[in-house]
């Protein structure tokens, strides 16, 4: 993600997460943090033909990063591209060399919670209150990347005809 597709990508945050959509000042700071030899944070979107299909983020500090945003078009959903998404996600905390992976879901986001379970993600705790203002609690959900060879998919990235996933 460059801030080029942050027009693009407010659009999308802005008809996923309606309640708490972040604000274009967020995305302008963590992409700040992205760039240079002490970046902390990776974000990708996916574009299909010149549209913007899916995003997500990833920040990292010290050994543990947390997944900060994903996101993915309805009519592309089921489509395996938030799989797509999250390898990609999950290859840069291994790039950072991060021991583990956390996110925050939302307790009643049960297709993104299956999506996390099924990248080794398990639940682990609690956020009361965490979404804000419809004061929803989060589930905290964590992936120890010790075993990451084994669970993530094959190659993915450029394919011929396909949804590419950059950043
Ligand atoms: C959560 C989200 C990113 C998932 O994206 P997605 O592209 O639908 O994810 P995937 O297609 O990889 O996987 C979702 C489901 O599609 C199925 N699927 C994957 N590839 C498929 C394919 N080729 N054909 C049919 N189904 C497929 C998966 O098995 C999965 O099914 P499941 O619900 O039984 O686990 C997307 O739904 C979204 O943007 N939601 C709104 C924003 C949001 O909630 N973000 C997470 C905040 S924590």
């Amino acid at each position: 993600m460059r801030w080029w597709d942050i027009d693009a990508v407010l659009e999308l945050e802005d008809e996923l997460f309606p309640e708490d959509a972040w604000s274009p000042g967020m995305f302008w700071s963590e992409l700040a943090h992205a760039r240079g030899p002490h970046a902390t944070r990776r974000y990708v979107v996916a574009d299909e033909g010149g549209r913007l299909v899916g995003y997500g983020g990833l920040a990292a500090v010290g050994e543990v990063a947390d997944v900060q945003t994903i996101g993915v078009t309805r009519d592309h959903w089921g489509g395996g591209l938030g799989a797509r998404l999250l390898t990609e996600l999950l290859r840069h905390a291994t790039a950072f060399e991060s021991s583990e992976v956390l996110l925050e879901v939302r307790v009643d986001n049960t297709r993104a919670q299956k999506l996390y379970g099924r990248f080794g993600f398990e639940p682990i705790g609690f956020r009361k209150g965490y979404y804000q203002p419809g004061n929803v609690d989060a589930l905290v959900m964590r992936r120890d990347m010790r075993d990451m060879k084994e669970a993530l998919p094959g190659e993915t990235g450029r394919g011929p005809g396909g949804t590419d996933t950059d950043g």
